[in-house]
């Protein structure tokens, strides 16, 4: 084994959502979700020490109590030798607890720091099955590109993992909206389960994924902007409307997110090819293609814009 090993992974936005489990302890989704990494996301440096786990965030040593080192510290135990700690230093280019995926970056290069540190050379499936077990979007975070992750249907979860999709999108380009960063008043894995146990909405969902997955993977293969756009867009808004009929309801946006999402609606209606999605958060993020980028920025000068995310790819051309 090495002595240390330091991994980034990209934090991933999904344009079809995976929103629910069919079993907690291996996070096993109810349905598939589709993705698309970002340029930004999480380095992890991971080393051993002796008497107990060290968990830096962003610079800063974390309680051992808090929920933040309490999940890192008993996703290593399994991996721990005897009598060993880990010492943990984590930086995230995003606002950690802002809905912006920053658990899905997390786990899947926290995964990706053991796998180097000690040098068990895992295939990126069984890479993409372990971070799963962290965060259920870290499995795909192993991967740039857009990302598929297959629900599966085994109880062991050894079917349910991710893998890049054959895509001929180019020039798609993702804006953050950030309407707060304050921490969100409920994380997605409580959520979750609340809005499976208790949204009368919920039963429609496994369905509407199916037809939406199958209309997001048209869209990739024959570049179809508008058709991701459109999908992505109705896809949130169906997870949003499954968590609002909950109960206790979930509502994670704020005024400024509603103001924000009626902003793009009359954009587009004005001609701006400009789409939103949102997650477990109040913040929006924006699609859109490159051209209009220039356009996109004066109208919304504080929107953080990201680089160019996708060009074409092919299953088998992993990254890296
Ligand atoms: O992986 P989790 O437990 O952080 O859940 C992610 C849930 C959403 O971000 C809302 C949707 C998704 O597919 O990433």
């Amino acid at each position: 084994m090495k002595e240390k090993a330091s991994q980034f992974a990209p934090a991933n936005i999904a344009l079809i959502k995976y929103w629910g489990k069919r079993q907690s302890p291996l996070n096993l989704p109810v349905t598939s979700s589709l993705s698309v990494s970002l340029p930004l996301g999480t380095h992890t440096t991971l080393s051993l020490t002796s008497d107990k786990d060290m968990i830096f965030l962003n610079g800063n040593e974390q309680s051992p109590e808090s929920s933040f080192a309490m999940r890192l510290s008993a996703f290593l135990d399994p991996f721990r030798p005897p009598n060993t700690y880990f010492r943990v230093d984590t930086k995230n280019e995003i606002p950690t607890s802002a809905g912006l995926a920053s658990s899905s970056s997390g786990f899947a290069a926290l995964v990706l720091a053991l796998n180097d540190l000690f040098e068990w050379n895992l295939s990126q499936k069984e890479l993409s099955i372990l971070a799963r077990q962290g965060s259920g979007s870290a499995c795909r975070s192993i991967y740039k590109g857009f990302v598929e992750w297959h629900k599966g249907v085994q109880d062991d979860g050894k079917d349910s993992y991710a893998e890049p999709v054959p895509s001929q999108m180019q020039d798609l380009c993702i804006g953050l909206w950030m309407v707060s960063d304050k921490e969100k008043p409920i994380d997605s894995r409580r959520a979750m389960i609340q809005t499976v146990e208790t949204s009368p909405l919920y039963a429609a969902w496994p369905d509407t994924v199916a037809s939406d997955l199958a209309q997001m993977k048209k869209a990739l293969s024959e570049n179809d902007f508008l058709l991701l756009g459109k999908v992505a867009e109705e896809n949130a808004l169906a997870m949003h409307a499954t968590m609002m009929a909950a109960k206790p309801a979930i509502l994670y946006w704020l005024p400024e997110s509603v103001a924000a999402l009626h902003k793009i609606w009359s954009l587009r209606k004005e001609g701006l090819n400009l789409f939103f999605t949102m997650d477990a958060g109040p913040n929006l993020k924006l699609l859109f293609l490159k051209k209009d980028a220039a356009t996109v920025k004066s109208l919304l000068p504080n929107l953080q814009l990201l680089d160019v995310v996708a060009k074409p790819q092919h299953p088998n051309l992993l990254p890296n």
